[in-house]
């Protein structure tokens, strides 16, 4: 018996069944669906990719996994030479794991023992932003901020190892004003915050984030687990505004297999590197530095690169912006667009109760959230297919 994620299993509609997936489609029995949200974001070229397989498939006939613990191997120390390449500044040392909440989990833990390895014992304090998500396990949840997934924890009462922040900027400089001293970093999801309900705040936060950690020694860390891999426009909004640890996954492997990586700044490795033994990072998770899924995501950084994909999400987002172009309806609040991402607000959610059916009867795979309608589709989608997607989404309003 499965047991279904976000689901009260007594109430939930019979999942549709895939039996194949190939480029933007997903194949139930009888119908054929473009998959609007890219399986959580992560499938970026599409299902059944001839190259990402054929990288599978050759590491498959070395070896699947070896642990990292005393062991290394040739995909993962290329994967990582590629990283420190490609990444922007000195983001340099990269730490793998199995998912993005786990990496996240890593980088909390680095920021932490970077202040307590140096004796700063009072640094214990996160700061994180309003409607944050950063995953589903314990410091995940407890960084984030909302009710709808992790109300769990008002068991426990308000953290008091986290500070939530709006994004603004006066706010922001008021908490750094008071708490600076206590705080290890500040942790956000640069630009789009995705399921606290694709949010999407201005650079100009980001900019004015990094003085004030620059100037009280605060880390600056970017979950970009969602934004990483260009769903913003930006290749990775690192680009724009450089944090001292960066959060990749889901895309890593092109939506793959689960994998992520934890990537730190000189300054934060130098933090743990010398001679005493309790300065090392405890941490390993066994399936770190995957040898087939390092394998295909160096076989997907480089289709990302040599296919030119950030001009195929302008694109997108072109496109997306023409055909919601003068879209208005009293039950949508706002029509939000980023790079490969569109959210259509509504004020009421029992609104868009049906919309799942109706997308699958058009020939659309939708996963609407909350008061969320949105589309995070494949890069490699052709115009007429995203077309497609959207004017599902406004006949929904429509009919
Ligand atoms: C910004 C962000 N961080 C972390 C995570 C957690 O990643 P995973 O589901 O791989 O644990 C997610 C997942 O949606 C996310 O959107």
């Amino acid at each position: 018996m499965i047991w279904y994620p976000y689901e009260q299993m007594k109430l939930m509609k019979k999942p549709y069944k895939i039996v194949n997936a190939e480029g933007v489609y997903l194949y139930t029995e009888d119908r054929k669906l473009i998959d609007s949200v890219s399986s959580w974001w992560s499938v970026i070229h599409g299902y059944s990719h001839p190259e990402l397989n054929a990288a599978i498939e050759e590491q498959l006939q070395k070896f699947a996994h070896v642990m990292l613990g005393g062991l290394t191997h040739e995909p993962v120390e290329r994967l990582s030479e590629k990283l420190k390449q490609w990444l922007p500044g000195d983001l340099d040392y990269c730490f793998y794991s199995d998912s993005g909440s786990v990496a996240v989990e890593v980088a909390l833990k680095m920021a932490l023992q970077f202040f307590m390895n140096r004796g700063e014992t009072k640094r214990t304090k996160v700061l994180a932003l309003e409607h944050a998500y950063h995953g589903d396990t314990f410091k995940t949840m407890e960084v984030g901020d909302d009710e709808d997934y992790h109300f769990v924890l008002n068991a426990y009462g308000k953290s008091k190892h986290v500070i939530h922040i709006p994004t603004k900027v006066e706010a922001m400089e008021a908490i750094f004003a008071e708490y600076h001293d206590q705080l290890n970093c500040f942790l956000v999801e640069p630009l789009l915050q995705g399921a606290g309900g694709m949010r999407m705040y201005n650079i100009g936060f980001l900019k004015r984030a990094r003085e004030l950690c620059d100037q009280y020694g605060v880390l600056l860390v970017f979950d970009e687990v969602a934004t990483g891999f260009g769903r913003t426009g930006n290749r990775f909004v690192s680009d724009l505004v450089l944090p001292d640890i960066l959060v990749l996954g889901k895309a890593l492997t092109g939506g793959y297999l689960g994998h992520a990586v934890t990537v730190a700044n000189q300054k934060v490795y130098d933090g743990f590197y010398d001679e005493d033994p309790s300065h090392a990072l405890m941490h390993g998770p066994t399936f770190m530095g995957n040898a087939l899924a390092c394998s295909v995501a160096l076989k997907s950084i480089e289709i990302f690169e040599k296919q030119d994909y950030m001009s195929k999400i302008r694109r997108i987002e072109e496109i997306t912006g023409r055909e919601m172009k003068g879209f208005s309806d009293p039950r949508v609040k706002e029509v939000r667009i980023m790079g490969g991402c569109v959210c259509m607000e509504v004020y009421d959610s029992q609104c868009i109760k049906g919309y799942q059916q109706f997308a699958y009867e058009q020939g659309v795979f939708s996963r609407p959230f909350l008061n969320y309608l949105y589309a995070m589709v494949p890069y490699i989608i052709q115009e007429e297919e995203l077309i497609k997607v959207l004017r599902t989404m406004k006949a929904w309003f429509l009919k």
